[in-house]
């Protein structure tokens, strides 16, 4: 019943989004709960060694937060964040996340995941091979372009002359609606991407990807990790997605 009703509500584009659900506790997963803690939403995440491995992050998130196994965050809330290498996103059971919005932050790194052959071939963006797995929820790929540490960095009230925007793709219009509702309550303006199969637009080496939000454009790839973020409008976002070229990800080394 509280199934159909939410799914429901997300065909209407409708959430209440009391909690978040994030499976992943690592530097984007973390990054995440603390904009929607700070939001005043509850928090159930997860990680792969259990939830008393997340004892330390918890302390540092307050009372809203709970750590939980898998299974616990993806029943917590309407919206489920997945926020783990991508080659570990067919160990989480496709049942887990049946009927929710399921917010992907994941991209390929061949150099971690290993070589995805449908991926290398172009037949699939990263997050049409997600969505397949989980085959009965509604994917929408976000925080994907951002580096962790640029996401507190840029995080702004709605409204602010100096919030930044992230692109969102996904395949359901209900669900990017509340993807973008629960982003721009967590401090970012949303510009439509597309569908799932539009999202290399903001894959790793496009013209929407990370490189975007930086504060120095020419910074050297090697200091990316310590480099500040400079806040970049709906309309600059928009304008790197158009401009973007289709990597060739089987040459992607990294
Ligand atoms: N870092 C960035 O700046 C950035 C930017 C954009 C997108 N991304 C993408 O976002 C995703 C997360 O990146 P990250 O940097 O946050 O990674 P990370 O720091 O390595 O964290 C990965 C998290 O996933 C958890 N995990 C792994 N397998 C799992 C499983 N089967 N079930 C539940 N949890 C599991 C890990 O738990 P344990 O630690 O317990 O193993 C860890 O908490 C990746 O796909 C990455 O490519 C990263």
């Amino acid at each position: 019943m509280l199934r159909r009703q939410a799914a429901a509500a997300r065909r209407r584009g409708e959430t209440t989004m009391r909690t978040l659900g994030i499976i992943g506790s690592g530097n984007i997963g973390a990054a995440i709960a603390r904009l929607a803690v700070a939001a005043g939403m509850d928090v159930v995440i997860a990680n792969s060694r259990g939830p008393q491995s997340l004892d330390s992050l918890v302390a540092e998130l307050g009372p809203l937060a709970t750590a939980g196994t898998s299974d616990e965050a993806a029943q917590a809330g309407e919206v489920v964040v997945l926020s783990i290498p991508l080659r570990a996103h067919p160990d989480v059971p496709a049942d887990l996340l049946a009927d929710k919005v399921v917010l992907d932050t994941t991209n390929y790194y061949p150099s971690r995941d290993g070589r995805i052959a449908a991926l290398d071939a172009g037949e699939l963006t990263t997050s049409e091979l997600v969505q397949r797995h989980f085959a009965d929820s509604a994917l929408v790929k976000a925080f994907t372009n951002i580096l962790a540490h640029h996401i507190p960095q840029l995080a702004r009230p709605t409204g602010a002359a100096d919030r930044s925007a992230l692109p969102l793709a996904g395949d359901d219009a209900a669900a990017k609606a509340t993807a973008a509702a629960l982003l721009d309550r967590l401090g970012f303006d949303t510009v439509d991407a597309g569908s799932l199969a539009d999202s290399w637009r903001f894959e790793p080496e496009s013209a929407a990807y990370t490189r975007l939000y930086l504060a120095d454009p020419s910074t050297p790839d090697e200091q990316l990790l310590q480099a500040p973020a400079g806040p970049r409008s709906s309309a600059e976002v928009l304008q790197a997605l158009r401009s973007a070229e289709r990597v060739d990800v089987a040459a992607r080394v990294f």
